[in-house]
């Protein structure tokens, strides 16, 4: 699961196969697909039907972050449609485990992802139960937006945490991740990167993305 996790809410959805065909040769590692239903954040964009368009096109795993409510109802929708990964939001999911135990009775690894206000210290008693938390370094809506520094804090004490427990979660960062900060983050402790405007909006999108699998990868 760990690596570089290319956002397509950036994409130019007019030419959406030779965009995902670019991300692939560059050789990341999923399609971070991010799903918002215009109430829990102001802004909507697709739902299963272009997730299930986007696992025609490809074989690399399809992760799904879901940034709308009544998450319940639709995780199976997302399931048939081809998610590998589901990640659900704490702060709109009032029965969390209840969630998460739906995702992985579709065999479909669960992530729980928390705001830039939401402290890791919420995710106790659930981490036991996930593969990854998404920890958000921008307040979720929107593509292109600043990373958020204080982020890096967070990382570092859920890393402590999941090492002091000997849980087999991986942590997940999404929002204004570059070429420039990757390697700063994942230092801190993550090994699931997110990156939309970044490539899709760089000029030249493959070596965009080819430059932060470098420094993920680098020493
Ligand atoms: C924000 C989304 C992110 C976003 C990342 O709500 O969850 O996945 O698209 O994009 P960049 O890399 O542009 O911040
Ligand atoms: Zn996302």
């Amino acid at each position: 699961m760990k690596g570089l996790y290319t956002s397509i809410l950036s994409a130019d959805f007019s030419n959406l196969k030779s965009e995902i065909k670019l991300v692939e040769k560059a050789g990341v590692q999923g399609i971070h697909c991010d799903i918002m239903d215009g109430n829990f954040v102001p802004n909507i964009s697709y739902g299963p039907m272009i997730v299930s368009c986007v696992n025609k096109i490809t074989n690399l795993p399809l992760d799904v972050h879901l940034m709308i409510d009544n998450c319940d109802l639709y995780i199976k929708n997302f399931a048939e449609a081809g998610a590998d990964y589901i990640s659900v939001h704490f702060e709109n999911n009032i029965h969390l485990h209840r969630t998460v135990s739906l995702i992985k009775s579709f065999k479909i690894k669960a992530g729980v992802a928390i705001n830039p206000s939401t402290p890791v210290s919420f995710l106790v008693d659930i981490l036991p139960f996930i593969d990854f938390v998404l920890v958000m370094s921008v307040n979720p809506g929107f593509g292109g937006q600043n990373f958020i520094e204080t982020t890096l804090e967070k990382i570092k004490t859920l890393r402590e945490l999941i090492i002091n427990k000997n849980y087999n979660c991986h942590i997940q960062v999404d929002g204004g991740i570059d070429a420039v900060n990757v390697k700063t983050i994942r230092n801190a402790g993550a090994d699931m990167f997110v990156a939309g405007a970044s490539i899709f909006r760089a000029k030249d999108k493959l070596k965009a993305a080819k430059s932060i699998l470098k420094e993920i990868n680098s020493k």
